[in-house]
């Protein structure tokens, strides 16, 4: 087991460079399967998921090199459409390969993804999307099977505008026969980046980043060299850690344009934050001011930041109200942040959050983002808190220790072995 154990209230100041987007690299690095050619995917995040990605591409028969941030795959070899099982339980993003091969074989079988335990996660928007397309759906004790002699261009309206999903037919839909519309179409950056990829792979994409995506399918793609555009949520939680401890951070490798909703949020907290061409600048001068927060699809107030900007508005001059309408469970990290001392009520899908101090206790990372707010609470708190479960985050945060020990963040990760505590980093 391996812990975080931090010593809060300590001033966060200098530089933080942001790594490359985890739910880019994602789709990316299954979308690179459906080339003739190798492909070389620059800045990806060196996290769980994506070593559990690049392990079922390789069972699938691809060639992969890891570098220093960068992934070769050759997809050339690829001759097993079933995904291992077991690895496909330990992420989410495992789905993304039955549009790939569906849209390259006609065929893929996989178990049920995995992923956090943050809602009921049902995949029935890209299933419905899937059938569209001319492809069968056979689901059986976990296991989806789909299949296709080919595969022609559809209209498809989502009804949500479903990440995953759009993810998904994008990817099947690229080698399909035909248009491929599809209306309330998801437009978060991330599916944005794959369709950029895609094009310089030779794919007809257009409307990307609007609620209406047309795709008009082609013959083959053939490698690319793609950099993964930067972790909005990775920068975002830097920026609410500037801003929690009273500190002035600058964020590097952040495209101001993918975290408006929290730059406005910050703001309308009183919270100073100076956007510039390399970074942004996030400082706290002033007493915290309470603000309202829905979180909603992009480019509304990002889910992925609901849990980390909750303890910072614990730290404002009123009571906040914060409604999560995308993830049904997403308030699982609450029953931790009050271990901590947070005064926090959930409602439902609400949840009112009092003003109070932290202070240290042994808490346990639930999910990924909730495991992110329990270390922001941490710095903030007085005293020392201990993080069990932190696998959870390593899913998703690139060396965040190591990050935040470089803004002077007094935080270090300890592995228990045999009820034996060692340190094995800070
Ligand atoms: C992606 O998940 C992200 N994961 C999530 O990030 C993120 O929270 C989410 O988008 C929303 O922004 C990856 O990119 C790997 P959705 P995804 O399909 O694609 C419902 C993180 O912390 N829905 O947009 O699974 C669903 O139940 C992770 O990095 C259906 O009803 O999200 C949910 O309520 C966690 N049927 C809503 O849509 C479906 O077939 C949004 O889900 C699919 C989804």
């Amino acid at each position: 087991m391996t812990q975080f154990r931090v010593k809060g209230r300590k001033k966060l100041e200098g530089v933080v460079k942001v790594s490359g987007a985890k739910n880019a690299a994602l789709p990316i690095l299954a979308a690179s399967l459906m080339a003739e050619t190798p492909s070389t995917l620059k800045d990806i995040p060196e996290l769980r998921d994506v070593d559990n990605l690049c392990q079922i591409i390789a069972k699938m028969g691809a060639e992969v090199k890891r570098e220093d941030g960068q992934v070769y795959i050759d997809p050339s070899s690829v001759n097993n459409p079933i995904v291992d099982f077991e690895l496909a339980r330990k992420l989410r993003a495992s789905y993304y390969v039955l549009g790939v091969m569906l849209g390259r074989e006609g065929f893929a079988r996989t178990s049920l993804p995995g992923g956090c335990n943050i809602g009921n996660r049902p995949i029935d928007l890209h299933l419905k999307g899937f059938k569209a397309l001319g492809a069968e759906v056979n689901m059986d004790h976990g296991i989806v099977e789909v299949k296709a002699d080919s595969l022609s261009g559809d209209r498809i309206y989502l009804d949500y505008p479903s990440v995953g999903a759009t993810i998904n037919i994008m990817l099947a839909a690229t080698l399909a026969e035909g248009q491929t519309v599809i209306e309330n179409s998801a437009r978060e950056p991330e599916l944005v980046d794959l369709a950029n990829y895609l094009t310089i792979m030779g794919a007809d994409i257009k409307g990307v980043g609007t609620d209406t995506i047309k795709i008009e399918g082609v013959d083959q793609l053939e490698g690319a060299e793609h950099r993964i555009i930067p972790d909005r949520i990775e920068a975002g939680t830097f920026m609410i850690s500037a801003a929690l401890t009273e500190g002035e951070v600058f964020v590097e490798n952040v495209l101001t344009e993918h975290v408006k909703p929290l730059i406005a949020k910050l703001k309308e907290m009183n919270v100073d934050v100076e956007e510039d061409i390399t970074g942004i600048k996030v400082e706290k001068k002033d007493q915290l001011k309470s603000v309202d927060i829905k979180t909603l699809p992009y480019p509304g107030f990002p889910t992925d930041l609901q849990p980390q900007i909750m303890v910072l508005l614990t730290q404002a001059d009123d009571t906040s109200l914060v409604i999560e309408t995308v993830w049904e469970n997403r308030f699982m990290h609450v029953d931790e942040l009050q271990r901590l001392g947070a005064d926090i009520k959930i409602d439902g899908h609400s949840s009112l959050i009092k003003p109070g101090n932290l202070s240290g206790a042994e808490v346990t990372a639930t999910d990924l983002r909730g495991g992110a707010a329990l270390i922001l609470a941490a710095l903030a708190g007085e005293g020392v808190t201990i993080i069990n479960d932190i696998q959870h985050v390593e899913r998703g945060y690139e060396n965040i220790e190591h990050k935040l020990s470089g803004l002077g963040a007094d935080i270090q990760k300890v592995s228990l072995h045999n009820n034996q505590k060692k340190e094995t980093g800070s």
